[in-house]
């Protein structure tokens, strides 16, 4: 009998670059003309709520300008083929995964086409502008935010997350620099559970040094070969 392995796959902002998203760590970042601190903090959301919600407003704009590239459909792809467990975590906030088509699939830094209550903790669909003060349709506090997981906050899914790391037989990283915890600890999770770890970057992330195997390269390429090696095995 054929054993087919169990995968999770991490993905960050490296695999939305071809598809024209700006990464956070490279020349032009998202940060760019902003101080992460200024855009991504709870504190920055209570100081200056009409920027934080602005910025967030911009970027859920912008989404309507960019297509899933190949990286997403391959992915998309082997989760639709792939009859294991499988499981797909973006660091990304936006939708490009969802729309290649990927169904197991978690955000764990949020998601810019949804609204959190931070008064009852309702998460709605939310497309347009999303203005400070907005009443939250569940309970009618005014306390509607971008549902992003600021930097202090703890992200989304962990138990979920680190479950599937425990019965993984790989683990694959793509397109994050493996600057941000919790993710940048999932190599080692993956390890320290028995998992094989392989990187799919552009150029070696932080914690490469941890991976079995890092394969350098646009992930629009090096993400449907390894793709097609896995649905050909
Ligand atoms: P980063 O901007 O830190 O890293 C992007 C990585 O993608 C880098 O290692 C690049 O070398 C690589 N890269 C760039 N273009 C690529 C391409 N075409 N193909 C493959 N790789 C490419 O982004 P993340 O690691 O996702 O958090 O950042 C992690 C978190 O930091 C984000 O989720 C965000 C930010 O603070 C929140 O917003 C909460």
């Amino acid at each position: 009998m054929t054993v087919i392995p169990n995968i999770v796959i991490l993905t960050g902002a490296g695999i939305s670059a071809e598809s024209g998203i700006a990464t956070f760590r490279g020349p032009g970042g998202l940060w760019e003309g902003h101080r992460v601190e200024d855009v991504c903090t709870p504190e920055a959301l209570a100081a200056d709520p009409n920027l934080v919600h602005l910025f967030y407003d911009r970027r859920r704009a912008a989404l309507a300008d960019v297509v899933p590239n190949a990286a997403h459909a391959a992915l998309a792809r082997l989760d639709r083929a792939w009859s294991g467990e499988l499981l797909i975590v973006t660091q990304n906030v936006d939708d490009l995964h969802e729309r290649a088509g990927a169904v197991r699939l978690l955000h764990m830094h949020g998601a810019l086409k949804q609204a959190l209550c931070a008064g009852c903790g309702e998460r709605f669909d939310w497309q347009g502008d999303l203005p400070p003060g907005t009443a939250c349709p569940a309970c009618a506090t005014r306390a509607l935010r971008p549902d992003i997981v600021f930097f202090g906050e703890i992200p989304y899914h962990m138990d979920r997350i680190e479950a599937a790391l425990a019965e993984a037989d790989l683990f694959v990283s793509i397109g994050t620099s493996g600057a941000v915890y919790p993710a940048a600890g999932f190599v080692r999770m993956a390890r320290e559970y028995g998992g094989a770890t392989l990187e799919l970057n552009l150029d070696r992330s932080e914690g490469s040094g941890w991976f079995d195997e890092s394969r350098l390269g646009p992930a629009g390429q090096l993400v449907p070969e390894w793709v097609e090696q896995m649905l050909s095995r």
